[in-house]
């Protein structure tokens, strides 16, 4: 979007795909508005080329026409940030929404009600997405968090609206999770957590490709440490994975990856914020005791194994940093981050999880990236093309 001039955007009509998938509690406040907040550069740019804007975006995974999915508690946060008064249509497509397009000034922004309401955005359907091309001069995707859906919002509509653009969250993300990560500063490290090696096979193997040390924390340890026979009590093991990450233990070897496993872990007796918790060697944890986090010994080879980086990526938490007891591990590697950030180094959180991790320690603004993708980022990071991506004109990688 960078790249259009003024002569491009003046009185045109834009449709631009934001993210503003957010939560939302019960009475419909949006709880976390990192998203809204990261789509405001790109729809900012638009407004002072004098372009007239189209929101459109999902929220939720409704089943067709559903109030409490409707995209309307967003407006006055999004007016907000704009500084101008959002309007709102009931739908994204029909001749009511024409009216509301056709009435927006330069500079002004419609949004367009929850694409999701028809079942035909997921679907893809030609038909709906001509629909929506037909509403704009030209397209804009700057949902990254939802490029890997090949939807019609996402993916269909560009066979139909040229040219079809990155915006610039979705140019941002793109630079850090396959730039940063393809052509990285070396020495190259990632940290990766989570509760299951399952969900993350993908991000390991692709990142043993390129990485010069891997560091594994978060639930999925005990599954490699049962592989390598110790005791794990009663910790999360997925037992259909033993063979996978002995796999993943050789694979690292044989590519002279630095793979550093927790020497030691914080243990519970029972999974709850109040557990009787102590701290052991990794190698000995009793029956009935479950590993919630990664004890202080493994913070400290972690925190001086990352002290000769220049690159790091971070995705998924340490431990159950839902509970207070058990977000040490995570909150020590997001301060070791922030001060590595400091110094120079690229620091890159990979979406989901280790985000909530960072913002709950207060450290997001720190980062050299903070990616608004969940599903998207983990995809991208396995080396997989996301379709909202292949499907731009100009967007420069994936
Ligand atoms: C997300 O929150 O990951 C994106 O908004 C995509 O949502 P979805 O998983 O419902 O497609």
């Amino acid at each position: 979007v960078g790249d259009l001039k003024e002569s491009d955007l003046k009185g045109k009509r834009v449709f631009v795909r934001v993210d503003l998938n957010v939560p939302l509690d019960e009475n419909l406040n949006i709880t976390d508005d990192t998203r809204v907040r990261a789509a405001v550069p790109t729809i900012k740019y638009l407004m002072e080329r004098g372009a007239r804007v189209i929101l459109s975006s999902h929220l939720g995974r409704p089943k067709g026409v559903t109030p409490k999915y409707s995209l309307k508690p967003l407006v006055p946060r999004l007016s907000e940030l704009l500084g101008v008064q959002v309007e709102m249509a009931n739908d994204c497509i029909g001749e009511e929404v024409e009216k509301l397009v056709a009435a927006i000034p330069d500079g002004g922004v419609l949004l367009l009600e929850n694409v999701r309401f028809h079942k035909e955005e997921e679907k893809n359907d030609p038909e709906f997405a001509k629909k929506l091309a037909s509403l704009a001069d030209l397209y804009v995707n700057d949902a990254f968090g939802s490029a890997h859906r090949a939807h019609a919002s996402t993916e269909g509509v560009t066979k139909y609206l040229k040219p079809s653009v990155a915006g610039f969250l979705m140019q941002k993300e793109l630079d850090y999770l396959v730039g940063a990560v393809s052509n990285p500063k070396k020495p190259f490290a990632a940290i990766v957590g989570g509760s299951k090696v399952s969900s993350k096979i993908g991000v390991i193997e692709s990142l043993l490709e390129k990485v010069d040390i891997l560091l594994l924390g978060g639930g999925m340890i005990f599954t490699f440490y049962k592989a390598q026979g110790y005791s794990v009590g009663s910790s999360l093991v997925e037992e259909d994975k033993l063979d996978l990450a002995t796999t993943l233990l050789e694979k690292a070897k044989s590519k002279g990856v630095s793979l550093l496993l927790p020497t030691d872990v914080v243990i519970a007796d029972k999974f709850a914020p109040d557990a009787n918790s102590k701290t052991v060697s990794a190698s000995s944890i009793p029956d009935g005791w479950m590993g919630l986090d990664i004890g202080p010994d493994a913070i400290k080879t972690f925190s001086e194994s990352l002290d000769s980086t220049k690159t790091i990526i971070w995705n998924g938490p340490m431990g159950v940093f839902e509970f207070d007891k058990f977000a040490t591990g995570t909150v020590a590697i997001a301060k070791k981050l922030a001060e590595l950030s400091d110094k120079g180094v690229t620091t890159i959180i990979g979406g989901g999880d280790s985000v909530a991790a960072v913002e709950k320690a207060g450290l997001a603004d720190k980062m050299s990236h903070i990616s608004t993708g969940g599903g998207a980022s983990l995809e991208l990071l396995e080396g997989k093309p996301l379709p909202g991506v292949l499907a731009l004109d100009d967007a420069t990688s994936a």
